[in-house]
């Protein structure tokens, strides 16, 4: 089997004006916002740890030191916390060290292929992971590990669909399927927002991405796209047919946070399965539905 390049490196889009959710977002970063008790930041920093990633890199805007300060160390907080002996696990995960972190700013929010585009000279001539934190992956394993297991037999680019009913795939990008092997899809074509009659498949693209580094020519001088953005989604249809593209059928549960009724399903499907809260949330539901 032919060795392919590991993936080290993750790029964290973070420099969206996530206007859906205004007026949270004025001031607090929408993947600042929390599903119980962690940042969907940390959610997707997680789960890029347990898929092997050594460096994340954020693609951040004005109004985002947040997120930095997230990852950072917390002097007073820490110190008042030992002192009074709160238990410290409660920020595991929260450090990133120097070296295993870097930001660089998207001064305007120009599109998804444009932030991507943005972290260039990071990533430099590797294969990288996208991540989209407002998209909550669900599973064990991790939605990233299951595609780097993947890419470890395919190499190429690799994207992580879901499949949805027939009649919701007109909000979605859609693969046109080639050869399937158990989870794995060959990718003939990416549509965006298909009519219903027109879908190649029911699988949607979700916000996990295995990508090699020639994508960020292509983005280089691309023109911008639906919704006057510079779209990842057409850097990627273009490299269909010049290197090995693949869909992983994810196993678990997606929930898309960025938008108002997936982050109240996120909240409630998480609480439900807590050690902690889990019964007393699954009460209340039933309350609230019963009333
Ligand atoms: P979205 O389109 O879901 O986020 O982008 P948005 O634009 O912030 O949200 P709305 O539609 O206004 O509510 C998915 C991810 O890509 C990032 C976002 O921060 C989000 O994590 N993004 C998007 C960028 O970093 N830059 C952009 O120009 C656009």
């Amino acid at each position: 089997m032919t060795e392919h390049r590991p993936i080290k490196k993750a790029v964290f889009p973070v420099a969206g004006l996530g206007t859906r959710f205004l007026p949270a977002t004025k001031a607090v970063p929408k993947e600042m916002l929390p599903i119980v008790d962690r940042p969907l930041i940390q959610y997707a920093v997680d789960e890029a740890r347990e898929a092997g990633i050594e460096q994340m890199i954020f693609v951040t805007g004005r109004g985002k030191s947040s997120i930095e300060d997230h990852f950072d160390i917390a002097y007073e907080l820490e110190a008042t916390m030992a002192e009074r002996g709160k238990d410290m696990s409660l920020l595991e995960g929260t450090r990133l060290m120097p070296g295993n972190c870097a930001y660089v700013r998207q001064q305007e929010p120009l599109g998804l292929g444009h932030a991507v585009w943005c972290a260039r000279d990071i990533v430099g001539d590797e294969p990288f992971a996208v991540l989209l934190p407002d998209e909550l992956m669900w599973g064990r394993p991790g939605c990233l590990k299951q595609m780097v297991d993947a890419y470890a037999r395919t190499g190429g680019n690799l994207i992580s669909v879901i499949e949805v009913p027939d009649d919701e795939v007109s909000n979605y990008g859609v693969i046109h399927p080639g050869d399937e092997d158990g989870a794995l899809t060959e990718v003939r074509g990416l549509i965006e927002k298909p009519a219903v009659k027109d879908a190649p498949s029911n699988k949607i693209v979700s916000g996990r991405y295995i990508l090699q580094p020639e994508v960020m020519q292509t983005l280089q001088g691309q023109e911008k796209g639906a919704g006057d953005e510079i779209q990842l989604t057409d850097a990627m249809a273009k490299m269909i047919g010049n290197q090995p593209f693949h869909a992983v059928t994810f196993d678990g549960s997606r929930y898309d946070c960025g938008n108002k009724a997936g982050f109240v399903e996120a909240t409630l499907a998480l609480s439900l399965q807590r050690d902690d809260i889990g019964s007393e949330v699954r009460q209340i539901a039933e309350r609230l539905l019963a009333g």
